[in-house]
């Protein structure tokens, strides 16, 4: 077993990964578990220690643009008008590979999905390392992303060897995936960067489509299971869906809702309890977060299933945002911790 060491010294923690180590890390999106992505020994025990399938390749971290050519080996045009549009950011861009890359980070693709993000500390931290980083999000595979570090020691304790002590992620949730490498840009995971901010930049990027089995995989990721807790999780289009419930069903229940003046307004039947207090008429639950608008959700929304999870919830009950190029990725979150993949 391995001991993790918690530190908030940068320097540490980059000899750490330029040695082969596992380092979780903050970013802006979520916190990522990091490892030399030219270290073929060093990549196998990263994918042992999330318990990650080994046909999901990683994204590969850079503390710059100007390290583009460690990890790719050609930024095409729309690659490059998109990062000079949003990085450093949350936003990843899937490229040809450099050779150097091991092949177990792309899972065997030819290709390599590259970020850099918009963190001070995990800047330092790539340009002090030296080499370019794979970082998967720092959870075990399947589980909610952490966005704080005491969830990374909660779920990789034991199975790394650092955690380099970070603030809470200020986005929330991960980075938006494109596909630059075919004759149409596509969209392969939504992210905080939304489908229309990149349509400003590529207007003849597409969405991505869900795949049928036959088809070789474009983005491996899309057909595992994710962000799912162990409690299950019920997915509620309207909060009165939950009048109709005695309050003893849900005592053992949490709850996720959005009370943005918008949803209130348009969701709430008057019978339903204090719209200003989002008390569900008389019932009450074992936890009950209220997020005043679409970003705070998306900043709260893993921890919010941990907690749950932590509480011991029979049932997560979780409000769906009207549907809007804003509220896409946190959507497409919540949909697949209650269970859905393609
Ligand atoms: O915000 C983020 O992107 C976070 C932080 C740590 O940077 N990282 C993250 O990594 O979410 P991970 O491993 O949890 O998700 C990586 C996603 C997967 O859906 C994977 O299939 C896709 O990116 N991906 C990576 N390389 C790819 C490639 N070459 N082609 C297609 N999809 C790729
Ligand atoms: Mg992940």
């Amino acid at each position: 077993m391995t001991i993790t060491h918690v530190t908030d010294d940068i320097g540490l923690a980059a000899r750490a990964l330029r040695d082969g180590g596992l380092v979780a890390f903050a970013t802006e999106t979520v916190y990522g578990l990091g490892v030399d992505a030219t270290n073929a020994q060093a990549v196998r025990r990263l994918f042992e220690a999330k318990g990650r399938p080994t046909d999901n390749p990683l994204i590969v971290h850079l503390g710059g643009l100007d390290q583009w050519s460690l990890a790719a080996a050609e930024l095409n045009e729309v690659a490059q008008r998109l990062l000079t549009a949003f990085a450093p950011g949350p936003l990843t861009v899937v490229v040809r590979k450099q050779p150097a890359i091991v092949d177990a980070v792309t899972a065997g693709l030819n290709t390599v999905g590259l970020r850099i993000p918009n963190h001070s500390q995990a800047i330092q931290l790539l340009r002090l390392a030296g080499h370019p980083i794979a970082a998967p999000s720092a959870n075990r595979s399947g589980r909610p992303s952490c966005t704080t570090w005491q969830s990374v020691l909660e779920d990789l304790d034991g199975r790394v060897d650092y955690i380099l002590k970070g603030p809470d992620c200020a986005i929330g949730i991960e980075s938006t995936v494109v596909d630059c490498t075919g004759p149409v840009p596509r969209e392969l995971r939504s992210g905080a960067i939304t489908f229309d901010q990149l349509r400003g930049v590529v207007a003849n990027l597409r969405a991505c489509q869900p795949q049928t089995s036959d088809q070789p995989p474009t983005s491996p990721g899309r057909r595992h299971a994710h962000y799912q807790p162990s409690a299950p999780v019920k997915l509620l289009e309207s909060m009165s869906e939950l009048c109709e419930l005695p309050p003893a069903a849900l005592r053992d229940c949490t709850l996720a809702e959005l009370i943005d003046s918008a949803s209130v307004k348009s969701r709430w039947p008057a019978q339903a309890g204090d719209q200003t207090l989002g008390v569900v008429g008389d019932k009450c639950f074992l936890l009950h977060r209220r997020f005043a608008s679409i970003s705070e959700y998306m900043q709260g929304f893993y921890e919010f299933l941990r907690e749950s999870d932590r509480l011991g919830a029979a049932l997560i009950y979780v409000h769906v945002p009207p549907h809007n190029d804003k509220s896409a990725a946190l959507r497409d979150r919540q949909k697949r911790a209650a269970g859905y993949r393609e």
